[in-house]
């Protein structure tokens, strides 16, 4: 694959570097090959996007298997190219510019690059590059985000995992298929998204127009998943695959018309049994799609189920949840009611926490709501509230 082989080239460019000066023959070969590749790659897409997310490399949004453990995947966003976009019309001295910055990088590990600064160097940018979600292009975003740093916020753009996420539905509903991949990196730049500071932050969006609930929704419920497994102190790749089953949590909405999903008034029993069919639907899309999400599959049936029994759907053999829906489904309940939907307003968030911790031990096992609350005090501060869906949005602190 050509950006395999570009990406491959511009690795061994930045180490063919540290052998020779400037100007050596040696160095300006590597780099005219690179750049050639660069061009087979621009010749086919105008707009390449690369994101870095450690194990994994992506491009646009597909993950490239061939570059999984790629060692210099970790190297760049270990410096802090977690992306890395070109133009069109980027010139060889655009390219050079690049690799004598993140070549200054290599040299000296630990030094981070300033994805600010950066973004200043020569105008227009026909190379953008640094961490994933906080990406302005306008000088007027620029301005924004310098402001947000001030204050010790972040800016994020979720833009990208939305568009993952609805093409992910699309899927669905147009083979019943479910990108497995699409959906696992949706999770890797969402914990990326919440890691890219020194303490954790929790990047929720703020839903606008009802009928992005589903897409908005499940987004929040991974990336609250993901902490409160965190916060559980379970392990990196059980943080992630319980992130994939906060995601898919919902999936079997996809299929209910938007007239029952946003019914202002009260459901018809017919309406409701549809409403609930949900989650027998979610398991069953699940796991036909693939046998590896047992356990999303497992969340998507069990997450409203109460503690006591209650809830839907009803079973006729009692047994313990998943562990992964007893954290969804507290997760799930504080989105749900703090989101407006055409029934009901938001609930401001002190009321949900007292909510759930009333409910704690009869619809919620007491352990993991505690352990929710303790959380969400905890991370008081860092909720960075993420407009939906437009670019450039400023994020303040809440
Ligand atoms: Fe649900
Ligand atoms: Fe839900």
């Amino acid at each position: 694959m050509d950006v395999s082989r570009f990406l491959h080239s511009l690795a061994q460019t930045l180490s063919t570097m540290s052998l020779y000066k400037p100007g050596h023959p040696a160095r300006e070969r590597v780099i005219d090959r690179a750049f050639a590749q660069l061009q087979d790659v621009l010749a086919e897409d105008k707009h390449p996007e690369f994101s870095f997310l450690g194990d994994e490399v992506v491009y646009g949004k597909t993950s490239l298997r061939d570059l999984r453990d790629w060692e210099w995947s970790k190297r760049f966003s270990g410096m802090g190219i977690q992306r890395l976009e070109f133009d069109p019309d980027v010139t060889r001295e655009d390219f050079v510019a690049f690799l004598d910055e993140v070549y200054g990088r290599v040299a000296t590990p630990g030094a981070p690059i300033d994805t600010t600064e950066s973004r200043q160097m020569g105008a227009p940018l026909r190379i953008r590059y640094g961490a994933i979600g906080i990406r302005t292009e306008t000088e007027e975003g620029r301005k924004v985000l310098e402001r947000e740093i001030v204050t010790a916020t972040i800016t994020y753009q979720l833009g990208e995992e939305i568009d993952s996420i609805k093409y992910m539905h699309e899927q669905v509903m147009k083979n019943g298929g479910l990108p497995l991949l699409e959906a696992e990196a949706v999770v890797r730049s969402l914990s990326v998204a919440m890691h890219g500071e020194s303490e954790m932050m929790l990047p929720l969006l703020m839903l606008k127009e009802f009928d992005q609930y589903t897409t908005t929704h499940c987004l929040n419920v991974s990336v609250l998943t993901m902490a409160l497994a965190e916060h559980l102190g379970l392990n990196a790749r059980d943080v992630r695959t319980f992130g994939v089953a906060g995601l898919l949590h919902d999936l079997g909405k996809v299929k209910i018309p938007m007239e029952i999903l946003n019914k202002a008034g009260k459901l018809t029993d017919e309406e409701r049994t549809v409403m609930q069919n949900h989650t027998t639907e979610g398991a069953r899309m699940i796991i036909t799609s693939d046998k590896e999400l047992d356990m999303a599959a497992a969340v998507a049936y069990e997450h409203h189920i109460m503690l006591n029994g209650g809830g839907y759907p009803k079973r006729h053999y009692a047994r313990d949840v998943h562990k992964a829906s007893t954290l969804v489904h507290v997760c799930d309940v504080y989105d749900a009611l703090r989101t407006n939907r055409p029934y009901r307003a938001a609930w401001e968030a002190e009321k949900v926490m007292s909510y759930i911790a009333e409910k704690s031990g009869s619809e919620f096992e007491p352990e993991i709501a505690g352990k929710f609350l303790e959380m969400m005090r905890a991370l008081e501060g860092r909720v960075a509230k993420v407009d939906y869906p437009e670019p450039a949005q400023a994020v303040t602190a809440a």
